[in-house]
């Protein structure tokens, strides 16, 4: 136990990250962000979309010369985007060539449980999984990623996870930036921890178990400390924390400001202006950075805190001109009157204890039973405070299902909170209420995204009917 305190002591007071060494130190700043392909539609059709997917076991030379086993869709690491219209039916075909079970969950998506690649959906080695639905949302940048009971940190850790698109009337029309690999960037984040021989074992220390496992080395797209050229104007990044536990705290060298124009369930009413943005895991934000006042040749850092990430080095002029809209889309909010209920989910303990409303994940119990089209509000409250009790942030999911934020500790949310949100990162002590319209049937999670967390138990489901 004493071990235990002085652990959390410490790493209450020095980020874990600092404890280690990079091995790649020499090798920052060499390499060009690699921008994920998109998937082919396979379907010439336009109501229907069909895809491909083999989740399959690689390696990649995060370093030069230096071969590192992981797990890829459709390539060495990570995936592609699988971009979508409103409207418009998908049908999935995911192959498991692992060697072991997996899932895939669409994470953001609105759909039956039966489709959502929960722990529920198990695809076992070398069968396919063929889900199919229809998109019936707003534009948003989503993601996928594994979810097997128990498995989810591992899985995603060797490199499962990729990106969604949705587009739609708003998107298309809007003038803002949307040339993929040109001023419409995708940028994943994620933190790993490589030994001196270039593995990336998914080894749970104590602490890792506790906190969530934190890395040394980020890796941005699947690189260390890229670059990316960019135009001389206006340019949106598609921000995807990816990390299994750690929270970023994102800002730029140069300039303070950018406008943040999407969260995690879509656009924002209006664009807001920021000087950083925190991101927990699995949340997205999309921003706009304008770089018409750099000259060609500079570099711009994105920092997490003060430690570099990655470099943008200003190019070109760019042709398009591209003005920041004053408004972008209008949400329609979900009156709190028009709720049924309201459910409470107590986020505590810690480490291997960690729990929801004192309950830990059993897949054959069934903790909350809804009603399909009703309307509720979930209040979340972190009761992980003081050193006994971890103290934490833990980021709230549920599947199926986007989320306005009513309250955080009974004041309205932040500027860029007010849009859809799946993923709500609750501090120590804090209580957030969000409402939602519960549109599908079937049985989904709602958990912990600190991956480790969730592993541990800290998840339970819910039931529509
Ligand atoms: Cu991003 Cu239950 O998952
Ligand atoms: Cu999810
Ligand atoms: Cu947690």
């Amino acid at each position: 136990l004493l071990l235990l305190v002085i652990g959390i002591f410490f790493s209450n007071v020095i980020p874990a990250r600092r404890w280690l060494s990079s091995i790649f130190l020499s090798s920052k700043g060499e390499t060009a962000l690699l921008i994920p392909q998109i998937l082919e539609d396979q379907n010439p059709s336009s109501e229907l979309a069909e895809y491909n997917l083999t989740a399959q076991r690689s390696t990649k030379e995060f370093i030069k010369g230096i071969k590192t086993e992981t797990y890829g869709y459709n390539g060495d690491y990570l995936g592609p985007v699988i971009r979508v219209k409103k409207g418009e039916t998908v049908s999935i075909k995911l192959k498991n060539l692992l060697g072991e079970t997996t899932t895939v969950h669409w994470h953001g998506l609105e759909l039956p449980g039966d489709m959502d690649g929960g722990p529920h959906n198990g695809i076992q080695p070398n069968e396919t999984w063929n889900p199919q639905f229809t998109i019936n949302q707003s534009a948003a940048t989503l993601w996928f990623h594994p979810h097997p009971i128990h498995k989810t940190g591992a899985q995603v850790y060797k490199g499962l996870a990729g990106l969604i698109y949705i587009e739609d009337e708003v998107s298309q029309k809007l003038n803002l930036p949307k040339d993929y690999g040109q001023n419409d960037f995708p940028l994943i984040l994620q933190d790993r921890r490589f030994t001196k021989d270039g593995r990336m074992p998914y080894d749970l220390g104590m602490m890792d178990v506790m906190h969530g496992f934190q890395g040394d080395t980020v890796l941005i797209n699947g690189a260390v400390n890229p670059f990316l050229e960019v135009p001389q104007g206006k340019v949106r990044f598609r921000i995807l924390n990816g990390s299994n536990a750690r929270i970023y705290n994102l800002h730029l060298t140069k300039t303070s400001e950018f406008w943040q124009i999407a969260s995690d369930g879509g656009f924002l009413e209006a664009p807001v202006r920021l000087n950083q943005v925190d991101l927990g895991p699995a949340e997205r934000a999309e921003i706009i950075v304008d770089f018409s006042n750099f000259k060609t040749g500079e570099v711009i850092q994105l920092q997490d805190r003060d430690e570099n990430l990655m470099k943008f080095i200003v190019k070109d002029k760019s042709t398009k001109n591209v003005t920041i809209p004053k408004s972008i889309t209008s949400i329609p909010k979900i009156e709190p009157s028009s709720a049924k209920t309201t459910r409470k989910f107590v986020f505590q303990g810690m480490g291997h204890m960690v729990n929801i409303n004192g309950k830990q994940m059993d897949p054959r119990r069934i903790d909350e039973e809804l009603k399909i089209n009703t309307t509720e509000i979930w209040e979340i409250s972190n009761a992980s405070t003081g050193m006994m009790g971890g103290g934490m942030a833990h980021p709230f999911h549920a599947h199926g299902v986007q989320f306005q934020i009513l309250e955080r500790n009974g004041k309205e949310p932040p500027k860029n909170e007010r849009g859809w949100k799946d993923t709500i990162l609750v501090q120590p002590g804090e209580t957030v209420k969000a409402i939602a319209t519960f549109k599908y049937k079937g049985i989904f999670m709602y958990h912990c995204h600190i991956l480790e967390h969730e592993d541990s138990g800290m998840m339970g489901q819910f039931q529509v009917k």
